[in-house]
């Protein structure tokens, strides 16, 4: 017996009376009421996959330029339709074309004559974070258009008016010759900057010109210290969730407000410098949260976004546009009889990741950037949130040609952008007809809908094709904030996919990051500022589901019904499954009630003895209680010991907390 905790529990089973168990911090009723699972772990349900708990990406609330993506610098190429937005422009310096990257065309010449000083300061992404001691790597393309040499100064400004230096770093660096030149330098902050700027002057030393193109600056260690790398914090917290697929690179992104800003992956890949600027439609789509400097630099694109899933161990699923634009903004589409290069850009992707380098242009182009070996893609998503009959027409060519070149990639369609209703009804049985592998729903819904919905999945077509849960929320009262009450609600409502996990093999929760001083869109599951990086309380549900998905479904009922919140259920909702890899018994449980509930486990399949385990809670006091980057920690989870003695487990679940269990066989 390990502890004092099972020893506690080990009593009240062999009294048959339980003590009221202060560590809950709740007052336990004194004798175990008539609330019994069962739990029958002899019996093997759906397997678990691999899939089952994931992440969603989209270039929304600065995800992936300001967040994500590791560049410091906004505008580096000066491709944006403002040319000097972001950069503060001092003394002689103008806007040139003719740059060598054919696709970003736009540089800076700056000249000093007259011993003027001529400067370009960047603004960063709502300003940039620096931290003391920490390198960053500074690279541009550079040449001196009259020969000879010039010099830059380069400078960390700390704009905290109130340090002796605005001044965190001092650099030089001469750059020679007509031709253009790759120079690179690493620099090194002495503070701490929450919203610093980053300048190149060009100094006197020369009294010479300059031209300047891809002014570039990433953390020198970046995720796994790729070159073009991305903001490890944040991709580390990716990576502590252990997600089974990645969807991306959208949503409404995909799609495009008209269909020449629809995300373009060819674009988005090869050299990074040469990528040209897109459009991103979160820029303007909600005029009360508009935010004029947004564009897609693509300097994240679908090479790295393959390099990630990679990374994370998760099943890249891009998705593709269908030949329609985003709905919402009125009807452009592609006619049916023109819409063969939207169908090749499926094709082309499927050989970018899987192909062979020696015989296909794309699979080239995957090895000279640096991966010869294939992505082993398996799912494309073709469109996002169509729908109306224009949508299965459209898919329907997709859907036969891929077929025809790749059967054994499995194809979603979509459901829709709503759960329910005409549209979602008109377009399942069209998915059936088209004989899509999964159907993407989406659901942004209030906490009585998530509450309501415990067992949406029980009835669900088993011979049809399987949802992808592609896009889901719990929008609840509190204004759409990331408050603990709507993590709870989702987490109930997660019980319901694990136990239907042959139904829905796949969920991702969305969207996924938010910069705090530039969202457009909430509740979001990870929220960031230059520095700091706080998971919500929705985003430690989701890592505590991936983190326990163990591999098959076991039966768990309460008085023969599954846990989903039904009548004389007492807000309870919950799932189980078994772990093959630790031989572990995985019980979730939802109080969603005001009560705590104490659960008598009936533990079928067990042998004889005291089996240990732990109990991991999340709870908050305050229901509206949220983690920001001001308190990052402030509703985490916490894991104690447990132990199950032959066949039965006593636990009381506090109200309004969710507990994974964990119970070696
Ligand atoms: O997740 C935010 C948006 O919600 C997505 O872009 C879109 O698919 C949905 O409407």
């Amino acid at each position: 017996m390990k502890n004092i905790y099972s020893l506690i529990y080990i009593l009240g089973l062999t009294t048959g009376a339980f003590v009221s168990h202060t560590a809950w911090g709740q007052n336990v009723p004194e004798v175990i009421k008539e609330t019994v699972f069962d739990i029958n772990t002899k019996k093997v349900g759906a397997e678990i996959p691999h899939t089952m708990y994931g992440i969603f990406f989209e270039d929304i609330n600065y995800g992936a330029d300001g967040g994500l993506y590791g560049e410091l610098l906004k505008n580096r190429s000066f491709e944006f339709p403002q040319p000097f937005m972001g950069w503060k422009t001092i003394g002689d310096v103008e806007l040139r074309t003719g740059s060598p990257f054919d696709r970003c065309p736009h540089y800076a010449h700056l000249s000093n004559r007259d011993y003027k000083a001529s400067v370009l300061q960047n603004e960063g992404f709502f300003g940039i974070g620096f931290n003391k001691d920490a390198e960053y790597r500074l690279t541009f393309y550079a040449r001196v258009p009259e020969g000879g040499m010039a010099e830059l100064e380069i400078h960390i400004i700390n704009t905290d008016r109130d340090t002796s230096s605005q001044y965190a770093s001092e650099d030089k660096i001469t750059v020679s010759g007509k031709e253009w030149k790759k120079y690179e330098l690493k620099i090194r902050s002495n503070a701490t900057i929450a919203k610093g700027e980053f300048r190149l002057s060009l100094s006197h030393a020369y009294n010479n010109s300059l031209d300047l193109e891809h002014v570039s600056l990433f953390p020198a260690e970046t995720f796994k210290n790729d070159e073009n790398g991305l903001r490890k914090e944040l991709a580390e917290a990716l990576e502590s969730m252990h997600p089974g697929v990645f969807r991306f690179p959208g949503g409404c992104i995909v799609e495009g407000s008209r269909l020449p800003l629809r995300y373009q992956w060819k674009n988005s890949i090869g050299p990074v410098e040469n990528r040209p600027l897109n459009d991103n439609r979160w820029q303007y789509t909600f005029g009360h949260r508009s935010f004029p400097d947004y564009f897609q630099s693509y300097g994240l694109g679908f090479y790295e976004y393959f390099r990630l899933a990679e990374e994370l161990g998760a099943e890249p699923l891009p998705v593709l546009s269908v030949g329609l634009a985003c709905q919402y903004e009125g009807v452009n589409e592609v006619p049916l009889d023109e819409l063969q290069p939207y169908i090749d850009d499926v094709l082309d992707l499927i050989a970018f990741a899987n192909g062979d380098p020696a015989t296909n242009k794309w699979a080239k182009v995957r090895s000279e950037m640096g991966h010869d070996k294939p992505f082993n893609l398996k799912y494309v998503a073709i469109g996002n949130e169509q729908w109306g009959s224009t949508y299965p027409e459209h898919l329907k060519p997709f859907i036969e040609q891929v077929r025809k070149q790749y059967p054994d990639i499995k194809i979603i369609g979509s459901a829709g952008p709503q759960s329910e209703g005409e549209e979602f009804d008109f377009l399942w049985p069209e998915m059936k007809k088209l004989k899509v592998d999964l159907v993407d729903e989406h659901f942004y819904r209030n906490e009585e809908w998530f509450l309501s919905l415990g067992n949406r999945y029980d009835k669900y077509d088993r011979k049809g094709p399987k949802v992808f849960a592609g896009e889901y929320a719990c929008h609840g009262a509190e204004n759409g904030r990331n408050h603990f009450q709507a993590a709870l609600c989702e987490a109930a409502f997660m019980t319901g996919l694990e136990r239907n996990a042959d139904v829905v093999p796949m969920a991702t929760y969305a969207p996924l990051f938010a910069h705090v001083d530039g969202w457009q869109w909430r509740p979001d599951a990870i929220w960031f500022d230059n520095l700091t990086v706080a998971k919500s309380c929705s985003f430690i549900v989701q890592s505590l589901f991936s983190n326990n998905k163990g591999s098959h479904v076991v039966p768990l009922t309460m008085n023969g019904k599954a846990v989903a919140g039904n009548e004389g259920q007492k807000g309870l909702f919950a799932s189980a499954v078994m772990d093959d890899a630790t031989g572990e018994l995985i019980v979730k449980v939802v109080n969603t009630g005001e009560q705590p509930q104490m659960v008598n486990f009936n533990l079928a399949g067990f042998p004889k003895g005291i089996h240990n385990g732990t109990v991991t809670s999340l709870h908050a006091a305050d229901p509206d209680a949220e983690n920001s980057v001001e308190n990052p920690l402030l509703v985490t989870p916490s894991t104690t010991p447990f132990c199950a003695l032959d066949q039965r487990a006593v636990l009381p679940i506090p109200a309004q907390t969710f507990v994974i269990l964990r119970i070696e066989k």
